[in-house]
């Protein structure tokens, strides 16, 4: 980044106490630091979020992901996210459905810290862990989940050195998969099924290029992929039969 775009520029105006410290906080911004890193914070639907370099920004697709689901169900009771980062879907879910038993799961020790920090600054009260995928879930959730959500990290290897500086500023293995960019869908997909109930849906994120191969990715489930706004493959939706 060469020059701060006026916008960027006027919220790095509203934090900074003086001259020398805004100058400090474009510096840092055109080193490629996250605006909302420098921020300390990012919106999320109705939530304000601390973020940090432990976690990646939410994105605007993830808040699509959101209203795509939350649109999905009716009286969830039982809602999972995994890879939840900063806790961003999962408490935005909570708010949503108050009543329903929400729980986020991120193999991130670091990550898990902040979506902690968040449910605390936001009064929600979701269940947190730490591990891969579904391992952290407690069994007696096998065959009773409504809603599952999440947005995997879906970028293959060999694309991170062409990912701008401020991507790369993100934890690697909150956009990095693997060889493809499918590892975690593929493992998202291989064992999602048994942990919904009849019913249930399962919305997941994927990168534009990932429709044919995610959808084929989620073995016992019929699948669509639906676009976000910029008419791009954005979303599996599968729905247990
Ligand atoms: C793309 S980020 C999504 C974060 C958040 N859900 C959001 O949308 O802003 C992916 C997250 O998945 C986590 N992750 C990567 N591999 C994982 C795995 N095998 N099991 C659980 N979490 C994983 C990363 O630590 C990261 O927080």
């Amino acid at each position: 980044m060469s020059q701060i775009p006026p916008h960027e520029l006027t919220r790095l105006e509203a934090i900074a106490d003086d001259t020398a410290e805004l100058e400090q906080l474009v510096a840092r911004r055109l080193d490629g630091e996250p605006l909302q890193y420098i921020e300390g914070s990012a919106a999320f639907g109705p939530l304000d979020l601390l973020v940090d370099e432990r976690v990646l920004v939410p994105r605007p697709e993830t808040e699509g992901l959101y209203e795509i689901a939350s649109k999905m169900v009716r009286n969830p009771e039982v809602i999972v996210d995994l890879c939840t980062g900063s806790g961003a879907l999962a408490l935005a879910l909570k708010r949503e459905f108050p009543t329903a038993a929400v729980f986020a799961t991120d193999i991130s020790e670091d990550a898990i810290e902040v979506a902690t920090e968040n449910k605390y600054r936001n009064r929600l009260d979701i269940y947190l862990a730490v591990g891969d995928l579904f391992d952290p879930l407690p069994a007696s959730l096998l065959g009773e989940v409504d809603l599952l959500v999440v947005n995997p990290p879906y970028i293959a290897e060999n694309e991170y050195d062409s990912l701008p500086e401020d991507v790369k500023r993100e934890p690697k293995v909150a956009t990095i998969a693997g060889p493809t960019g499918l590892e975690v869908i593929q493992a998202i997909g291989a064992s999602v099924s048994r942990w919904m109930r009849p019913g249930g849906v399962v919305v997941c994120e994927i990168g534009e290029t990932q429709g044919t191969s995610a959808a084929g990715s989620f073995l016992d489930l019929p699948t669509v992929v639906r676009k976000d706004l910029a008419d791009r493959d954005r979303y599996i939706v599968a729905v247990k039969p």
